[in-house]
């Protein structure tokens, strides 16, 4: 892999990790994979887009969070397992000097987690459910019950800026979320997302959904190219987040 943004230059494995590597704080950062035309997946999966490359930096992003967000919709339609010691994100994360598991924090309104979810019976560092308090009260309690932290964050929609602050309090400040469009269009709007780290395929898939789902932001979010890696005819980028723009913003 070579770095062409900032300084150009090769970049080993443990550079890799220094690319990516935050200063301490709190911190929220969204990772994707994206082909040129925008498409997120191929036959309903991201992995359809992704590289060796690409894999080595999903893993990097996960080895330097406190845990992983993800919506209930990207963690269903991709199978979310935890994240375990024993792993090729574990044994880098002891590598570079972190817990070795982290835990999955799934972002759901209705707390659709099902208690019999792989991401639920084996995880070793306790799955994190954030839902409001009108997702099912039976569902709650049966997450509860099979281990799961469940955080009402919000009354009638999870309150992502409360479900950071929650987060950080328990530990986790350090976020790497990945999506999916439903997710990311949400904590663009609340305001809750610093850094957008997008993995850019050359291919052509069409078909869309792209990036974000739902009506378009309250303005457009300004984002700042900081870095871009390329391995393969894949670029790595990520881009410091400002925030959406108010309503009308040009
Ligand atoms: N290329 C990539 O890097 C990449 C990354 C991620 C996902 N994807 C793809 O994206 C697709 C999944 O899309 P998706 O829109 O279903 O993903 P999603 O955003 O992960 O899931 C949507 C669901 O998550 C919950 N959710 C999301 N935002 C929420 C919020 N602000 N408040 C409360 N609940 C929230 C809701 O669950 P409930 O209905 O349970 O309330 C919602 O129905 C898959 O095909 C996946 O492969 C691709």
């Amino acid at each position: 892999m070579q770095r062409l943004l900032p300084s150009p230059g090769p970049v080993d494995e443990r550079g890799l990790a220094e690319a990516y590597r935050l200063p301490g704080g709190r911190h929220v950062r969204v990772n994707f994979v994206a082909a040129l035309d925008g498409a997120i997946s191929v036959a309903g999966r991201s992995g359809g887009l992704g590289s060796d490359g690409d894999r080595r930096v999903f893993r990097v992003l996960r080895a330097l969070a406190d845990a992983v967000l993800v919506g209930h919709g990207t963690a269903a339609a991709e199978g979310y397992r935890p994240v375990l010691a024993d792993s090729p994100v574990g044994r880098l994360r002891t590598a570079l000097g972190s817990r070795p598991t982290a835990p999955v924090v799934v972002v759901s309104r209705r707390a659709s987690l099902a208690p019999d979810a792989q991401l639920v019976t084996d995880a070793v560092s306790p799955t994190v459910l954030v839902t409001c308090a009108a997702a099912d009260a039976g569902r709650r309690a049966a997450l509860a019950a099979a281990g799961v932290q469940v955080l009402v964050c919000g009354d009638d929609d999870v309150d992502l800026p409360s479900a950071v602050d929650a987060l950080a309090d328990r530990g986790l400040a350090q976020l790497v979320c990945e999506g999916g469009p439903a997710l990311f269009a949400a904590a663009l709007a609340a305001g809750v997302v610093d850094e957008l780290d997008l993995s850019v395929a050359p291919l052509l898939v069409g078909g869309g959904p792209g990036l974000l789902a739902g009506p378009p932001l309250p303005g457009p979010a300004a984002a700042e190219l900081v870095q871009v890696l390329e391995e393969g005819g894949y670029l790595f980028t990520r881009y410091a987040l400002a925030g959406p723009a108010p309503p009308g913003a040009a």
